[in-house]
């Protein structure tokens, strides 16, 4: 054996128990008690949990986004994602018109391919169907390992948006080809006529950010996401959910047996609209905004119910220079936030304070983004899989601030929360990545993960 890890707390999503994993060749080759097996390296997780490594399902690196490049790269975002315990990450290449999904992904798995220090595969965003070529290239990006397209509801002036038509083509290509289509739900001509009012009344704050699109901007987009879903009964998965009403539709939709999977992510579970009346503000902006304390307790009482199947980040950092573009017109704001390196120690905080069992925090983290999105060989400490895994201390308590993160960004928004617990060792493919509050692993050693599509 090349590893054995004895006498943790395996945590998988539907149980925990003490017990060691024996790792050759990068794959776990053995779960038991007491395993007597030879092993170039033994270590004792005693007292800790020992976890399947989370998949951060939603980021966004190196993106050129509201006029720059959001700051974590290749190399930062996985080397941060390597010591939040994420050893999966999936990123956003954006199809432009004229161009082909398998060439926007090809270009983006060039640039991340000698910098991943975790595995690493992609979604591809679709913006314009070249006259339909687009579709006919669906089978070709399922055969690259690309099976879920996006499509934004949203960001019209930015030439990413797909009007209601295209979505309807792509849900239904997609269904064929046994992928599956990612929404980003807010509704543009909404935005746009509250954006205009508040200028003209000269209300430039970021807190107006979340006025030009509160609740209901984003619930209806969502539910036209999901009419569309119902009507041609293809899988549909939400990203970054943030509003009560769009989320219940969404939940009936699931409860009534459609192919509906929604994710939320940390930032909408701990902050609320109100960060946005902060004099740093400007930093809380992203799209969809942090909603009210109601879509919020709505938001987690689906994480507990078991509504929710995800949880994922939307990391797209900008640094707090390009943050200040928007000091005195919120429209000029670049919209994302850091949070890749926070998901998993947040996520598993709320589980070490009793809020969800740790089981539940692995199933959102890990072992259903695996399951959604066709990673067959990632997700879950079960034998035969790949050998990513997290060693937890319960014990460990960390106040998150940007000197002890490992991104290029300046700033956080998670600066000063405190987290209860702190992943110590972070393995990807029985490889150790993080140790105890350093980066140990290599840029390049990150490998792309060629999805399966739905059967
Ligand atoms: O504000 C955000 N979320 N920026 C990244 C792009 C997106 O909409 O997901
Ligand atoms: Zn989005
Ligand atoms: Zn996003």
């Amino acid at each position: 054996m090349d590893l054995l890890i004895k006498n943790g707390t395996i945590v998988t999503a539907k149980e925990s128990f003490v017990g060691d994993i024996a790792i050759k060749d990068g794959k776990i080759v053995c779960i038991g008690t007491d395993l007597f097996v030879d092993a170039k390296k033994v270590v004792n997780a005693f007292g800790k949990l020992v976890l399947p490594g989370a998949i951060d399902v939603h980021t966004h690196l190196a993106m050129p986004f509201g006029g720059t490049v959001s700051a974590d790269g290749y190399l930062s975002g996985t080397r941060a994602a390597a010591c939040g315990g994420v050893t999966t990450v999936f990123d956003y290449p954006i199809q432009r018109k004229g161009r082909g999904i398998v060439e926007t992904v090809q270009e983006r798995k060039d640039m991340c391919d000698p910098e991943a220090c975790v595995d690493y595969a992609f979604h591809c965003c679709i913006t314009d169907l070249n006259e339909g070529s687009i579709l006919d290239e669906f089978e070709a990006a399922v055969d690259f390992g690309v099976t879920s397209f996006k499509c934004f509801l949203v960001y019209k002036k930015e030439g990413m948006m797909v009007d209601d038509g295209t979505l309807v083509r792509i849900l239904k290509k997609a269904k064929d080809t046994g992928a599956i289509t990612n929404i980003h739900a807010e509704n543009p001509d909404v935005i746009d006529l509250n954006i205009s009012q508040f200028k003209a009344e000269g209300k430039t704050s970021a807190w107006y950010h979340y006025l030009s699109r509160p609740e209901y901007v984003e619930a209806e987009a969502d539910k036209r996401a999901v009419h569309w879903a119902k009507a041609v009964d293809a899988p549909l998965y939400i990203v970054h959910m943030a509003d009560k009403e769009g989320l219940e539709a969404a939940v009936a939709a699931k409860r009534e047996g459609y192919d509906i999977y929604i994710e939320t992510c940390p930032q909408y579970l701990e902050f609320t609209c109100d960060v946005y009346k902060r004099e740093d503000g400007r930093n809380f902006v992203c799209s969809p905004p942090m909603k009210n304390k109601e879509s919020q307790e709505a938001l987690w009482k689906a994480i507990m119910d078991g509504s929710i199947d995800t949880v994922a980040t939307d990391h797209c950092p900008f640094q707090s220079y390009e943050k200040d573009w928007g000091k005195d017109d919120f429209t000029k704001i670049p919209n994302g936030c850091a949070g890749i390196e926070n998901l998993y120690p947040y996520m598993l905080s709320k589980a070490n304070e009793g809020k969800i069992s740790f089981n539940r925090a692995v199933e959102l983290c890990a072992t259903n983004p695996a399951k959604i999105f066709g990673c067959s060989q990632k997700g879950s400490l079960t034998v035969g899989k790949d050998a990513d895994i997290v060693i937890y201390d319960i014990n460990k308590d960390v106040t998150i601030s940007v000197d002890n993160m490992h991104s290029d960004y300046d700033h956080t928004i998670w600066e000063g929360i405190k987290v209860k617990g702190y992943p110590v060792q972070t393995y990807v493919r029985g490889t150790l990545v993080y140790d105890e509050g350093e980066f140990v692993g290599t840029p390049g050693f990150g490998e792309y993960v060629k999805r399966e599509p739905k059967k």
